[in-house]
Order: C-alpha cells, then structure tokens, then sequence
C-alpha cells in the first residue's frame, strides 16, 4: 500500500506542531501557491513528502522559513511617507512628549526601516530623544539587520548625501554607522504569539500584514491599538489599508498613518 498523500491543510496542521508557526493565519491561497512553486523547485511532489523532507533536514527548514517570511525590504520605503514623518508627526511628537520616544518597528526584516527611521530623527537632531525596538520572527533577517550591511539595491531610493553621511563601505556593502546602529534593539518575536511591546509612542507594521487573513489582520490591530500609548501613532505600508480604523480607537491622519485616541468605537 503506497502512504497517503496529504493536502494543504494537511501540511499546515503537521507544519504548526513541529514549529509553532501558524499557517492557518496567512493568506491560504497565496501562500500555498508559493508553497507548491518551492516543492516543484525541491523536487518534493506532495506535500507529505515535503514535510518529511523539512522535519528531517535543519538546513532545508531553515531556508524554507526564509522564504516563507518574505523579507523584501530597502531604506528608505515610501519616500511620501517618511517626508510627512519628518515634516509633521516626528516634530508634532517631539515636542508633546518630554521623555524617550518608545517607536516600535514591528516586522522589521533586515533592518532597512528602523535604521531609515533612526536616520529620519538623526536629521531632525533627535536621536538621543529615542529608542526603537525591531522585531521579526526571522532569525535569517535578524542577522543581516544587527549586521548593518547592505548592498546598494538594499539601499532603495535613498539619496546620495544620507548615503554618505550614515554609511561606511566595505568594498560593495554598506554599513550603518555605529551612531544609527546603537539606538535600535532587535529582538526575535512572532507577532501572532508573543506579547506586544507596550507604551509605544510610535508603531511600524508596515508591509506585514497584507499576508495575513483579515481576522488575523484584526487581532493584530488590536493589540498595537492596545500597545500605543493614547495619541500614539500607528504607521502601515503604502499597500495595506484599515477599512474601519475607529473600531481599533485609531483616526487616519495622513495616507497610512493612524493616530490613537481616547474613545473607542466598540
Ligand atoms: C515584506 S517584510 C516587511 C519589512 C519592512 N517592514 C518593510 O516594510 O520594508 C515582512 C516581514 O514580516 C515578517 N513576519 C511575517 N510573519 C511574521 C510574524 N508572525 N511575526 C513577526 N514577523 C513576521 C517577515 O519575517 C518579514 O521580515
């Protein structure tokens, strides 16, 4: 008798007892459809087989998570956005509040949007005014962010005179310099499973959960409502969009910027 086959939700069932990480809460078809491109790639035509292949190889686990987490990132991301921060809601901040800046950038990746955000506040002269904690659930990209070290690609749109200025090179890569570095603290953390970080004066989430389902999507804007200090501000990608942002005690201000307030709509 040949062992039987197993389908997707098969495979993701079998996949969260062996890793804790949830497939259920991304978006099915897309990611099973990036899924079954990578078991052509391996050769591994059904997705029993592909698990067992995983559960018994470290290494190909280790690369099938990275290319699970989708890690695209570059400095810089959204040069619209990050003027209006520079403009508007990083003063508007700076000057309300006294102490340290608590900025939270959730799904961090490689680190380009921490270090693009230090590098914003450096400019404005604030640096010493904050500290910013970035999280990722991929020890791969946690690597390169605490590294520092880019190539030019990474480096997206930035302009040539912050290049200068915040970069060292090392032959082809680009470095952060130490000044930028010491204000960010990574951390590894699974956004769906680990407590938020709380008291935050600023959330990042950008370009996240657009993978996820929308209950997924949900819960997660509760708990950065939540973990936002009252006038707070929560930052999203350029595709990502809050259909009822009051719901979550959140007013949009600017493109994907939400603010939080004191009364909530529930
Ligand atoms: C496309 S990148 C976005 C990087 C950056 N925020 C930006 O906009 O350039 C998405 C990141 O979300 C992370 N991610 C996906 N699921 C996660 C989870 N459950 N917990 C924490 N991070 C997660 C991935 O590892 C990946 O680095």
């Amino acid at each position: 008798m040949s062992p039987e086959t197993w389908d997707y939700m098969r495979f993701k069932a079998a996949f969260f007892k062996k890793t804790g990480l949830d497939l259920e809460r991304y978006k099915d078809k897309q990611m099973e459809r990036r899924i079954l491109q990578l078991m052509q790639r391996e050769n591994k035509p059904d997705f029993r087989l592909f698990f067992e292949y995983l559960a018994g190889s470290p290494p190909a686990m280790e690369r099938f998570m990275n290319y699970l987490t989708i890690n695209t990132s570059e400095f810089f991301r959204d040069e619209k956005v990050y003027k209006h921060l520079q403009e508007k809601t990083f003063v508007e901040l700076l000057q309300r509040e006294q102490g340290l800046l608590k900025i939270w950038s959730a799904g961090c990746s490689i680190g380009a949007e921490p270090y693009t955000i230090a590098i914003a506040l450096n400019i404005l002269k604030s640096l010493g005014r904050i500290k910013i904690i970035a999280s990722d659930i991929d020890d791969k990209a946690l690597e390169t962010a605490k590294k520092g070290q880019y190539s030019r690609k990474q480096l997206g749109k930035t302009r040539e005179e912050i290049i200068r200025k915040y970069f060292s090179t090392d032959g082809d890569n680009y470095c952060i310099i130490p000044e930028i570095k010491q204000v960010v603290t990574f951390k590894r953390h699974n956004l769906l499973t680990d407590s938020s970080f709380p008291d935050c004066h600023m959330i990042f989430c950008r370009n996240v959960f657009i993978y996820f389902k929308p209950e997924t999507q949900e819960f997660l804007l509760e708990r950065f409502s939540g973990a936002l200090k009252t006038g707070g501000y929560l930052v999203i990608g350029s595709a990502e969009y809050i259909s009822n942002p009051a719901n979550f005690g959140l007013t949009k201000c600017f493109n994907t910027i939400y603010q939080k307030m004191n009364n909530r709509n529930i």
